[in-house]
């Protein structure tokens, strides 16, 4: 079995998708912010690439009981409900409702695992349960880490690497790209500081210094949800 890692979204346009199962991590802030919206009960969140596509989402006559989130820059986008602050997503806020979100690089991400058999979101939250998610689905794996604007991210490959670390099941034959066992290396230099890797690395900062610092605590907690959001259609959806 193979497992294939992109460091940025941008760098997936070049991968086999199908018959694979993919998985999107954006650590800071998008598919943590994704996994907590569907634990506190959204309906569907629909990622898509720009604001423009989210407002005409939510104008088509079965959009019902729906909130746009995202940001860019960072910040809540003009004429939007939400920003990309998990703490926004809250059972009162969103439950029972549509998400249309769209992000700088996260929700982006999803559109470049276009075309893999199963796509899911994964961010530090629900490393876990994605894990048995994969192992259970028995396929080849691509991540697709969201990165920051063609960058590598620290936070993303930092998760890739916990994930992995999870289905490299003793006795199984894994093979790994490079991006992937860069990924594991990287985790296991770090293992038990999630907390200092996201506040030291540049998009944590930057958070950080829009006042998000508690946003990088609550992205850096590991295990705490067991939701695994798969795309159906165009929805990510509580599996
Ligand atoms: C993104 O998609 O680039 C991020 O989620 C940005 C953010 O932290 O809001």
């Amino acid at each position: 079995m193979n497992i294939d890692l992109s460091a940025t979204w941008q760098e997936a346009s070049t991968v086999t998708l199908r018959g694979h199962a993919a998985v999107v991590i954006d650590v800071l802030r998008a598919t943590s912010t994704i996994v907590t919206a569907i634990q506190s009960g959204a309906r569907e969140v629909i990622p898509v690439e720009t604001p423009e596509d989210a407002r005409l989402a939510a104008q088509e006559p079965r959009a019902d009981r729906v909130v746009l989130g995202g940001e860019r820059g960072g910040l809540k986008i003009e004429g939007f409900d939400f920003g990309n602050s998990p703490y926004e997503y809250t059972p009162r806020s969103v439950g029972g409702r549509t998400v249309i979100m769209t992000t700088t690089n996260g929700t982006r991400a999803f559109a470049a695992a276009r075309g893999a058999n199963i796509t899911v979101a994964a961010a530090l939250l629900n490393v876990g349960s994605v894990a048995d998610f994969l192992l259970r689905e028995g396929r080849d794996v691509v991540i697709i880490c969201a990165g920051t604007e063609g960058r590598v991210s620290l936070d993303d490959l930092y998760c890739a690497g916990a994930l992995i670390e999870r289905i490299l099941t003793p006795g199984a034959d894994w093979v790994l790209n490079d991006g992937a066992r860069l990924a594991v290396h990287w985790y296991g230099t770090n293992t038990g500081t999630s907390v200092d890797v996201l506040a030291s690395c540049a998009h944590g900062r930057k958070l950080a210094e829009l006042g998000f610092h508690r946003d990088v605590e609550y992205c850096s907690r590991v295990d705490t949800v067991m939701e695994v959001p798969v795309l159906r259609g165009r929805s990510l959806v509580s599996r």
